[in-house]
């Protein structure tokens, strides 16, 4: 029996034994995403976690993830298995930066993406992920003066499809920011008849949707995607469930490269090209098997929101999923 097995086996075992729930992002490394009873995006997690029945919940992906598992379910032990695993655009911003930024403002609406820290979501009036940003805003009366925080590219994306001046935190995620339009262009040229599908928190978002002036009405956008001929704007989420509809059978993924795994799993019989091949997010990377056991074993490491906090954070998310149930 090789080595992954026998973790494999053991944390079935404990899994069961301890009543607990294995949670995996779509970014996570493949034996990760292979052994966990749920994978997806950042908002089918979240609503994975309002739903199960579980005592505990292992969260395979970053802190902001775990954090949102803890207060969505103050009542279940959520871990992580490495209190390492931070996220890049979650650390562009911190309460005193909103507090501060909410005060130039009075009277604005603030959404904050799902990357970003509790103490933050508690100061939002609503949180948002890739997949329902556009939703959320176009949710907000066209009187408000909107506030989107923290990814640039996010929020320039949902304010292109929706029509809405809003203004936009300067943040980034590095992994994303990192995939240009360059790469989508050599990407292309080098394989013409795959269709392009890109995560919103990218470099080149921007740029293309500015490009896609003339194509398909971006107000036609529903929040789960935006499409000009061959490229569509998804959320992790978005995109499995977009290429198992496709008639195409070629693609080019701009996103993290985690996502490859449960893309190509799903769909043998079609080809993914990755946008960029070192588009890896180490802090995804961070969670491993052994790690995941030993999770499991020592009960480690408990991810918990003060309950100040978290009634006010949960606030946000709550918002966010009467919109978009
Ligand atoms: P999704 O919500 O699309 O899964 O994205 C989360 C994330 O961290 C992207 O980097
Ligand atoms: Fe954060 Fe970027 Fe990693 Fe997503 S890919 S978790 S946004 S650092």
């Amino acid at each position: 029996m090789n080595d992954n097995k026998r973790f494999e086996e053991e944390i079935k075992r404990l899994k069961n034994q301890k009543n607990a729930v294995i949670l995996a992002h779509n970014y996570q490394l493949p034996e990760v995403q292979d052994i966990a009873d749920f994978t997806g995006d950042s908002l089918a997690l979240s609503q994975e976690a309002a739903k199960t029945q579980a005592d505990m919940i292992v969260f395979c992906g970053v802190h902001f993830m775990a954090e949102t598992a803890s207060i969505i379910s103050p009542d279940k032990k959520v871990l992580i298995p490495d209190q390492k695993a931070g996220c890049s655009l979650a650390d562009t911003i911190n309460a005193e930066q909103l507090k501060a930024w909410k005060e130039e403002n009075p009277g604005s609406v603030v959404v904050s993406y799902v990357n970003t820290t509790a103490e933050v979501k508690a100061l939002s009036d609503y949180c948002c992920t890739s997949a329902n940003a556009v939703q959320i805003v176009n949710s907000i009366p066209e009187d408000k003066e909107i506030l989107f925080l923290p990814d640039m590219f996010l929020g320039a994306y949902a304010a292109k499809v929706t029509g809405r001046k809003i203004d936009i935190w300067p943040g980034e995620c590095h992994v994303h920011a990192g995939i240009r339009k360059q790469d989508l262009v050599e990407m292309q040229d080098s394989h013409p008849e795959a269709e392009m599908i890109i995560h919103p928190e990218c470099g080149c978002t921007t740029n293309l949707m500015y490009q896609a002036e003339n194509g398909t009405s971006c107000k036609n956008g529903n929040g789960n995607g935006h499409e000009n001929g061959h490229v569509k704007f998804l959320s992790t989420g978005g995109m499995i469930k977009h290429v198992k509809e496709s008639r195409s059978k070629e693609f080019i993924i701009a996103t993290e490269t985690g996502m490859l795994h449960p893309l190509r799993k799903e769909n043998p019989d079609k080809v993914f090209h990755p946008a960029r091949e070192n588009a890896v997010c180490k802090y995804m990377k961070m969670i491993t098997l052994p790690k995941v056991l030993r999770s499991l074993e020592e009960e480690i490491f408990e991810v918990k929101v003060p309950l100040n906090t978290a009634v006010k954070a949960k606030k946000s998310i709550d918002r966010m999923l009467e919109v978009t149930s």
